[in-house]
């Protein structure tokens, strides 16, 4: 038996204190029963490691985003370095480049990226990259610095999502292919070999349809992988098995 899986959410968010323990119950009732939660400040991580319900199986990731850069010095910097280390801490992310907010950064942006993908390799530990409107710059640092890890909410060309995939990358696609005007995530997963794919919410974001217009939350994963298997005309039982196996062969068991 096989379930479904949010491979990226955000439940230690602000928008899930009210009502958090329905929240879990409806990944359950869905059958989505693996979940990693993303962080990106050490409150947020701290609350994370905190949520549990008896069907779910979590695991955790933290890393500096990169809209933050400008507030992280040395010695907050060293603080997630510590943490990155630990054994609980399954994957740094989500980390990364984010032009579309802040382009006079470039510089720093590309600098705390690269220092984290070093400290991944040095560490063993999976990353989760954000990229937004700088997928040449994600690219070259994530060729340079190689290790293992997932393009999050892949939102680029299915051309360059092949690209990572030869590099060894997973795409993880989010609610985003269920969108009226989804014609590059839906070619992004005719490119894509099936054992490269991930699925995720980024909830409380990009709620995918039926659901659009209002929050995310990690039971509306199943949206999205039934898309997915209804435009490849793949099995859901299989889709679902492959995934678990990407799931764990990047994150660990
Ligand atoms: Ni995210």
């Amino acid at each position: 038996m096989s379930y479904w899986l949010d491979s990226h959410c955000h439940i230690n968010d602000e928008a899930f204190r009210e009502d958090l323990d329905d929240v879990l119950k409806r990944m359950a009732e869905n059958d989505v029963r693996k979940a990693m939660i993303i962080s990106s400040y050490l409150e947020d991580y701290d609350f994370g490691l905190k949520i549990f319900h008896p069907e779910i199986a979590f695991k955790y990731s933290l890393g500096i985003y990169p809209g933050d850069v400008d507030e992280v010095d040395e010695e907050l910097f060293h603080s997630y370095e510590k943490l990155y280390a630990e054994e609980r801490c399954d994957a740094i992310g989500e980390i990364g480049l984010d032009y579309h907010w802040n382009k006079e950064n470039k510089e720093r942006q590309k600098e705390i990226f690269a220092r984290q993908l070093i400290l991944a390799q040095k560490l063993h530990k999976p990353v989760i990259v954000h990229s937004r409107d700088a997928i040449q710059d994600t690219y070259d640092l994530m060729k340079e610095y190689r290790s293992e890890g997932v393009m999050h909410c892949y939102s680029d060309s299915a051309e360059m999502a092949r690209e990572f995939v030869k590099l060894g990358y997973y795409i993880s696609i989010s609610g985003t292919v269920t969108w009226k005007n989804a014609r590059e995530p839906l070619e992004v997963i005719r490119n894509v070999p099936l054992d490269r794919l991930l699925i995720e919410t980024d909830c409380p974001y990009l709620t995918p349809v039926p659901k659009r217009g209002t929050r995310n939350e990690p039971s509306y994963v199943v949206y999205t992988g039934k898309k997915i298997c209804e435009e490849l005309g793949i099995d859901e039982e299989d889709f679902k098995i492959q995934l678990n196996e990407n799931y764990h062969k990047l994150f660990g068991l």
